[in-house]
């Protein structure tokens, strides 16, 4: 297969676990016979400083021209210790997604056995647990009205049915060919934009049957989550939820470093961490690669290349096994990789596969 991918390295550890997702994925094309070719654009904070524009004219029409782009992250300290600054790196990951189209994130969560205790949670409650957060990702109040002066601000957290459909629909359509059962999550006992979510959920549930509805709190279900993660299969819910329920799903898996995502709907389809872009440990060489890498995974398996996606999923779980991993999950005395290293052994299980 011939594939076109734009390569968005952002700022602080992204360029770095950007080489080793590259890398595996130039592996994989030697190894599979594909030819992927690469064009490289620049967004967010080192974007503002080159162009004064976080997500570039420049870099949408190489998104759009695209098949499908690889991001990595975004954000810098001078921003994060400026929260008023007008143009910031994270305004440029929202236009991405808006200009994209890209209201669907799809945030897979899994445990890795030899991981578990790097959990806080106890490993009897969370062995097993695999699901994934269906985020959308263009609406509510990341981009509703908003106003702020000295005295008085809000947000509002607005959306319209056809928003609320195409998510929903999606959501049932992921558990279709999960394990069948689907939890909305809502506020609806407050919220008027949840109470709405639940109205259109409640209209299509009759369409999917075979699926196992439920509908839960936001509140609740970030207490169940953690205390019974295995209940649950495919979770949809709204844009501000999604982000602060996912973050709390991270430590399920036992570090930010392994989660990747995918981000689809009009255009082209995003591929990224969920993770940041941790600047205080950019080119140092401590980032852990896996959720680049396996971003770069669920890319190929977007495409129907299945068994490419296993093939660095079943090297991942090598490189764990045989304690190649970065410092933040690395066993008690076990060797120090860093993020070349851990790329570089995981490229070249792939070549002896
Ligand atoms: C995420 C991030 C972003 C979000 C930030 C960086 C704007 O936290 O992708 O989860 O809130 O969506
Ligand atoms: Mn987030």
């Amino acid at each position: 297969m011939k594939l076109n991918i734009a390569i968005l390295a952002g700022d602080g550890i992204g360029p770095e676990i950007m080489k080793q997702g590259v890398a595996v994925l130039d592996a994989i094309a030697e190894k599979c016979g594909h030819e992927f070719a690469y064009e490289e654009a620049i967004c967010g904070a080192h974007a503002i400083d080159e162009v004064g524009d976080p997500y570039p004219d420049a870099t949408h029409e190489v998104c759009m021209r695209a098949d499908a782009v690889l991001f990595a992250a975004v954000g810098d300290l001078k921003y994060d210790h400026n929260p008023t600054a007008k143009i910031r790196p994270e305004v440029g990951l929202l236009a991405m997604r808006k200009k994209l189209g890209l209201f669907a994130n799809v945030r897979p969560v899994a445990t890795f056995d030899c991981l578990l205790h790097k959990s806080p949670l106890k490993d009897e409650l969370i062995r097993g647990a695999d699901f994934v957060v269906l985020r959308e990702l263009t609406g509510g109040m990341y981009f509703g009205e908003k106003y702020q002066d000295n005295d008085k601000a809000y947000d509002t957290d607005i959306y319209t049915r056809p928003e609320i459909e195409r998510i929903v629909k999606l959501g049932f359509e992921m558990a279709m060919k999960r394990r069948k059962h689907l939890t909305v999550v809502d506020k609806a006992n407050i919220l008027a934009s949840s109470r709405l979510w639940r109205q259109i959920a409640k209209e299509i549930e009759p369409q999917y049957p075979e699926v196992t509805t439920d509908y839960m709190f936001i509140d609740n279900a970030s207490m169940r989550v953690l205390t019974e993660p295995r209940f649950f299969d495919v979770i949809v819910t709204e844009n501000t939820f999604g982000d602060i329920l996912t973050d709390e799903t991270a430590c399920i898996t036992g570090s930010m470093g392994l989660q990747p995502s995918a981000s689809l709907g009009e255009h082209t389809p995003l591929f990224e961490p969920v993770h940041g872009s941790w600047p205080q440990a950019a080119g140092q060489n401590l980032a852990n690669p896996l959720a680049q890498i396996l971003s770069a995974a669920m890319l190929l398996e977007h495409f129907g290349l299945e068994k490419e996606g296993a093939l660095i999923r079943e090297a991942v779980d090598a490189s764990l096994a045989a304690n190649v991993r970065t410092p933040e999950i690395q066993v008690e005395g076990g060797a120090h990789y860093g993020t070349r290293e851990v790329g570089a052994w995981i490229v070249n299980y792939i070549k002896n596969a």
